[in-house]
């Protein structure tokens, strides 16, 4: 019977339709556990650019410090592209908030949800191995941060440069979050890296070596990240915990979340030491679709379920979340995305309602 304060950061395209059925389900979850739940909008991406000039208007991020979690729809207009201002972009403020907020890990759980075995476009004999990975993705530190310049040169013309830089300290502490996450799960570590090529790789090896030895329960593995790319697609049943630095994640997530089916199911949770957490499905605003009704609500309504069970410690309801869900899907209920042919394909509210009169 606790009382929650939520920071809602609807978005742009389809995150303001895919928040309302999340929102739907945190009200109904309120109610049936007796939490007190509270909302707080906050304006950012391209419709925060659009009202005040600025994707990330000040004050963002001490309003959703002054919440216990943040719940983000997606952030990405194409009307303010790569070639608009950085503070105009929205990906500028998504960058900005994760940073601001301290979140150095996010989760992203890819899971083949049972009765979508189907939709998997892997061999029937692969998917039936099942699929449960919880990539761990350094979020605030690598080449998404590091200094970048461009230049003029005498003979190459323009050159530019984008710096991966990774402290021990940065290594430590994301390595740390998947060590005490696979403790509670199949005690299984795989650290990518491309220690072949890179030094950052180098130091990531060395530093996930020292912890390995503080986790002798775990069964770990260095993976280079091309590796990782084929293993995922020839036996994704072999890993639990995959932790990585931020691009790697960013590319080997998309590869996991197309295994589960479609982006519209993969949820994540973004935390840090003391700030918020900040939970999001891991596709982007999908503007071709945005106000159509077609988006598919089931990742950020799962984003929800990892908010229950992260932020305020209360597994129960998240699993009753979980559990809505995969009814709504083993009920043969489907968006256009995880449909097949000749399947009845319903919309985001639709969803979003069944999914709540499960609860
Ligand atoms: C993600 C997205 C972002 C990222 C983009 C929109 C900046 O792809 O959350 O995975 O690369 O982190
Ligand atoms: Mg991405």
């Amino acid at each position: 019977m606790g009382s929650y304060k939520i920071a809602v950061i609807r978005g742009d395209g389809i995150g303001p339709e895919i928040v309302n059925e999340a929102l739907k389900v945190i009200e109904k979850v309120g109610e049936r556990f007796h939490h007190t739940i509270t909302f707080v909008d906050v304006d950012m991406g391209g419709n925060a650019t659009d009202k005040y000039g600025v994707s990330y208007p000040a004050g963002t991020a001490e309003t959703c410090k002054a919440c216990d979690a943040v719940l983000l729809g997606a952030v990405g207009d194409p009307k303010w592209g790569p070639d608009r201002p950085a503070e105009q972009r929205p990906e500028t403020a998504l960058l900005a908030i994760r940073k601001d907020l301290g979140l150095f890990a996010n989760l992203r759980h890819a899971t083949l949800r049972p009765a979508l075995i189907d939709a998997c476009p892997l061999k029937n004999e692969i998917a039936a191995k099942g699929m449960d990975v919880m990539m761990v993705r350094e979020l605030i530190g690598g080449i998404y941060f590091g200094k970048r310049e461009r230049y003029e040169t005498e003979d190459r013309g323009v050159e530019c440069t984008d710096l991966m830089a990774y402290s021990e300290m940065e290594i430590e502490r994301i390595g740390r979050q998947a060590f005490e996450l696979a403790m509670k799960r199949q005690k299984k570590v795989s650290s990518v890296d491309k220690a072949n090529v890179l030094e950052t790789s180098r130091l990531w090896r060395s530093v996930m070596h020292r912890l390995a030895q503080e986790y002798p329960e775990v069964d770990y593995e260095d993976i280079l990240v091309d590796n990782t790319a084929m293993q995922l697609v020839r036996d994704p049943s072999q890993f639990d915990v995959v932790v990585t630095e931020n691009m790697f994640g960013d590319i080997l997530s998309d590869e996991a979340s197309m295994i589960t089916g479609s982006l519209g199911l993969l949820p994540s949770a973004s935390i840090g030491a003391t700030a918020p957490g900040l939970y999001e499905p891991i596709h982007g605003s999908a503007p071709d679709i945005a106000g159509q009704d077609k988006a598919n609500p089931i990742a950020t309504i799962l984003s929800v379920a990892m908010m229950f069970k992260y932020s305020f410690d209360l597994p129960e309801e998240a699993a009753a979340i979980e559990a809505a869900v995969d009814k709504a899907l083993a009920d043969g209920w489907r968006t256009a995305d995880i449909a097949k042919a000749g399947e009845t394909v319903i919309g985001c509210k639709q969803m979003g309602d069944i999914i709540c009169a499960n609860l």
